[in-house]
């Protein structure tokens, strides 16, 4: 069964004078993720992954399509309904120096989602913070230090951290290290590895790295100008790509690999 079903998904942004251009960012996506899945969206910068991904978690208003989530059409649904939706559903961003208050420490940021949501423990979050942080790879010493003072691995671990405090159900990692050194990148893709065999969690990976998405994705899709081009297996899509620009992309990134 589905945790998550976009269909027929669609973005036009309009711009000019009273929105006399219009660009189709989404173009009629339809794809599922299932429990515990991870479903690896690949394409060229400008395909409109980003886009999609904030359709999914609500931080940008569809055109037209559903995304379904246990049955329900999220795009749909009133405010006061998707509350619950938006602690099961996350997103985590490319760019690490945005994701957190710079001028607060890193326990401050941890201690958020306890203020924001009814979370468990909440008379004690201190504790169950320290406690917490250990399976993400953060050093206790960090937690005084002010998010300004962390080094971008450092920070995609207290974000992920953060999120998991929420006990979500999918994620979406929007480029989750493509702003991160080579070996840094091993790390917090083993990290999500590690999350998603301790938690089950879904994820969407979003990366225009072929390489990264052919090693963590149990499916893959291929998105170009706004078009999922063709999705699978990850095995099947890359050993019999039914379409030419999947071709050309496996074989650039074949090259790049000599
Ligand atoms: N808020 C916006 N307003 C207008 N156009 C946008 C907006 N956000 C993205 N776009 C356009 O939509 C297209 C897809 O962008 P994006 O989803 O960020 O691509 P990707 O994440 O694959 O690099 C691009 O042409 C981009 O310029
Ligand atoms: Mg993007």
């Amino acid at each position: 069964m589905a945790l998550i079903e976009m269909k027929h998904l669609t973005k036009v942004f309009r711009s000019g004078r009273l929105g006399s251009r219009a660009h189709t960012a989404v173009d009629d996506v339809s794809l599922t993720i299932g429990p515990g899945e991870t479903y690896g969206l690949m394409g060229e910068s400008g395909c409109g992954k980003s886009t999609l991904g904030r359709m999914l978690t609500c931080l940008l208003p569809a055109t037209s399509g559903q995304v379904l989530y246990d049955g329900r059409d999220l795009l749909r649904v009133g405010k006061r309904e998707l509350h619950p939706y938006r602690r099961r559903v996350q997103m985590l961003f490319q760019h690490p120096d945005t994701s957190l208050n710079p001028r607060m420490t890193v326990l401050d940021s941890l201690r958020e989602p306890f203020l924001l949501h009814d979370l468990p423990g909440r008379a004690h979050m201190d504790d169950v913070i320290r406690e917490h942080i250990r399976a993400y790879g953060i050093q206790p010493e960090l937690l005084e230090r002010r998010a300004s003072q962390v080094s971008g691995g450092q920070t995609q671990r207290i974000v992920l951290a953060r999120i998991m405090l929420l006990q979500p159900e999918f994620i979406v990692l929007d480029e989750p290290t493509s702003m991160l050194d080579v070996s840094v990148q091993a790390q917090i893709m083993a990290l999500l590895r590690d999350i998603q065999e301790r938690t089950g969690v879904s994820y969407l990976l979003i990366s225009h790295d072929l390489d990264l998405i052919r090693r963590s994705s149990h499916r893959i899709g291929i998105m170009r100008d706004g078009k999922l081009l063709e999705q699978g297996e990850t095995g099947a899509v890359l050993d019999s790509p039914t379409h030419p620009y999947t071709r050309s992309l496996i074989n650039s990134f074949a090259y790049m690999r000599d």
